[in-house]
This record gives C-alpha cells, sequence and structure tokens, in this order.
C-alpha cells in the first residue's frame, strides 16, 4: 500500500461544493482586498483562538514581523527564540529590524527550555518569540513569567498550533500577541497564503492593522512607514468554511496520532507527553530515530512517504549563522535524528497501520 506523506487532494475533494460557492461569492462581491469576508474571518478566528482581535495579514512570516513592530520591537533589539523551527520564525524576527538569539529546546518537548532564557538575556533584550512546535504547546506558564519578571514583549509563533491548549486556554493567549499561517499545509490553510496576528491589546491590533497597510491610519494618511502585507477576501472567505472544519479534522488528527503511538510504542521513540494540562493539536507526528536517512530510504521504497522537520536547525543556516546564540546540543541532535509520519485527517486507519509496520521493519533490520 502507498501512503503519501500529505495529499491535499482529499480535503479538497470533501469541501468542494462549500468552496465553489465562497469563490463565487467573492468573485461577485467586485470587493478583493480587506472588506467583509476578512473582517468575518478575523472576528471568527479571534473567537476560536480566545483573543479580542484578530488582524489578517499577508503570512506567517509577515505576521511575526508586524506583531513585533506593534509592540515597538525594532533596530537593535535582541529577539529570544529557537533554532529547533523553520527559517521563517527567525525571518519574521530579521524583517522587523531585531535580531533572533537563539536558545536551545527542551530535550523531551523540543520547544524552548525555560531554564536557558537568563542565560540568553542580555541589556537589549525586549522580546520572546517561543514556537508551539508540531503543534504541540510550548512551557507557556515559565516562559510568560520570565517575561514578565524581565518587561519583555512575548509574542507566540502558532504558526503550527491551530486549536492546540495548555490549561484549557489556547495557545497564543499568554502573551502580547501570536501569529498564526495559513500556508496550505497547516491545520488551518489556504488555498495559497495567508496569515493572522491574534491579540487581546486593542492598541496593539489597532497598530498592526495600520502596519499591514503601508502605516496608514486611514486612507491616505501614513502615520509611520508601514508594510503591504494583506489577507485577502478569497483566502478569508475559503479559511472561513475550513475553520468550520478545523475541530473535527483536529480530532481525527488526535485519534490517527493515538493509534500510531499504540502501534510504535516499544519499537521507536514517540512523542513524548505534552507538558502538564497540554493538549497538543498533532499537526505533525514525529518519531526520533538514530540513522534516520536509511530508516527514510528503506520506508520510501516500502511507499511511505516522510518528511523531515527540520533537517537543519535554524543557526545552522548561512542566513543566520552570524547570529548570538549558547550551545544548542539538543537542537543539533534533534534535527539529525526527527521524522515526520503522514498525519491528516484524510489518511485512513489502514494507511496509518501500513506506515507503522514498514517503521517497525525498517528499524529492525
Ligand atoms: C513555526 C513556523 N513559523 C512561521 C511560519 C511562517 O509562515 P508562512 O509560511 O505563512 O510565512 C511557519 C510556516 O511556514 C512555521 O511553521
Amino acid at each position: 500500500m502507498k501512503v503519501p506523506f500529505l495529499d491535499l487532494t482529499r480535503a479538497a475533494a470533501a469541501e468542494a461544493e462549500a468552496v465553489r460557492e465562497a469563490v463565487a461569492r467573492v468573485h461577485a462581491s467586485g470587493r478583493y482586498i480587506l472588506g467583509p469576508e476578512v473582517e468575518a474571518f478575523e472576528r471568527a478566528f479571534a473567537a476560536f483562538a480566545g483573543a479580542a482581535h484578530g488582524v489578517g495579514c499577508g503570512n506567517g512570516t509577515d505576521a511575526i514581523t508586524l506583531a513585533l513592530r506593534a509592540l515597538g520591537i525594532g533596530a537593535g533589539d535582541e529577539v529570544l527564540t529557537v533554532s529547533m523551527t523553520c527559517a521563517p520564525t527567525a525571518t519574521g524576527i530579521l524583517n522587523a529590524g531585531a535580531h533572533p538569539v537563539f536558545v536551545d529546546v527542551d530535550p523531551r518537548a523540543l520547544t524552548m527550555d525555560p531554564a536557558r532564557l537568563a542565560h540568553a538575556r542580555t541589556s537589549r533584550t525586549r522580546a520572546v518569540v517561543p514556537v508551539h512546535l508540531y503543534g504541540r504547546p510550548a512551557a507557556m506558564e515559565e516562559i510568560a513569567a520570565f517575561a514578565r519578571a524581565h518587561g519583555l514583549a512575548l509574542v507566540e509563533d502558532c504558526a503550527q498550533a491551530h486549536g492546540a491548549r495548555l490549561g484549557g486556554r489556547s495557545v497564543g493567549t499568554f502573551g502580547d500577541a501570536a501569529t498564526w499561517s495559513f500556508f496550505p499545509t497547516k491545520n488551518l490553510g489556504a488555498i495559497g497564503d495567508g496569515g493572522i496576528v491574534t491579540t487581546s491589546r486593542a492598541e496593539v491590533a489597532e497598530r498592526v492593522r495600520r502596519l499591514r497597510m503601508y502605516g496608514y491610519a486611514t486612507r491616505n494618511d501614513a502615520r509611520e512607514p508601514g508594510f503591504n502585507s494583506r489577507l485577502d477576501e478569497l483566502q478569508a472567505a475559503i479559511l472561513s468554511v475550513r475553520l468550520g472544519r478545523l475541530p473535527g479534522g483536529n480530532r481525527r488528527r488526535a485519534a490517527l496520532a493515538a493509534l500510531y503511538d499504540g502501534l510504535l510504542a516499544g519499537a521507536v521513540e514517540t512523542p513524548p507527553a505534552p507538558p502538564a494540562g497540554g493538549e497538543p493539536c498533532h499537526h505533525r507526528y514525529i518519531v526520533r530515530i538514530a540513522g534516520r536517512e536509511t530508516v527514510r530510504e528503506r520506508l520510501s521504497m516500502a511507499g511511505v512517504g516522510t518528511d523531515v522537520h527540520y533537517p537543519t536547525a535554524v543557526h545552522e543556516q548561512p542566513a543566520f549563522a552570524a547570529f548570538p546564540r549558547g550551545p544548542l546540543p539538543e537542537t543539533e541532535r534533534a534535527v539529525r535524528e526527527v521524522l515526520s509520519l503522514p498525519l491528516y485527517p484524510e489518511l485512513t486507519e489502514d494507511e496509518v497501520r501500513a506506515a507503522a509496520s514498514a517503521l517497525g521493519e525498517s528499524v529492525s533490520r
């Protein structure tokens, strides 16, 4: 049996009529940029994420830049973040004019290790950007306490965490603002690019609104240098359809992840339990394997698609090699061992069984 790593055509088939209707509605409306569809989606997504405000923007990278700039972070400022993520987390920081400073991850959770923050902080540190990697909540209680104690802004990168919760609260509600991506492969994805900043601080939302469109307070009244980073009406209408399907999709991901857990127990290192009170949204199902590349090749020969998130730590990539960091041994070990197995709502139980069995055979050879 062939098991594709990700097949977005399956979701497309299931929602075809609703999406066709949404596209036709926007097309006929003559409003294509920042209209009623974006406003309705911003309200609905903010409610879903437990925030008072949502401001749509072009993508998840821009969302990080806009949130930081709206919080007054810019040139000369240092921002504590992780290297165990994909490059856009650091790119978003850089595009705000600030410098990323990488801290290591907890070796089991693979999210920001709060114990490493104190060592990385300098007199220039102004903000912290943790990442809820793979849809697993970072240790937000500890990270938020550190940010509070040192007067640092806190922006949660929730690009992989639509629907993840911690202590009964949505991720993204622990800091000043949260940033989300609607890249097509996310739990909530667009048919193209999209992003949003959520916040419960009205003045932050207002400034993001200004910054996303030329710095305009009102039309032709630029109050500060801004950007052009807007969510468009078409993507917003499609995202509204998909937001309705998100809770069911996340439940299905959880059930399939539990099936993997049972099938793989004892054979490979499976994902650790989330932090106490944490509910992941199962964006990725990750296993850790020494000798990953050989196992990956064997799985490919068996017809099982896999991917690696991520094969190179951010600080190991040329664009970020110059930025300050402490030792990052856990990050450097993890990027050589993590392997992502197929996990999406439209995957069948038989496909999960086939993938798990091929993995079991690939590691025992
Ligand atoms: C953790 C993380 N941060 C930021 C981003 C950037 O999002 P986008 O591709 O929408 O710019 C992504 C996704 O690509 C991501 O996974």
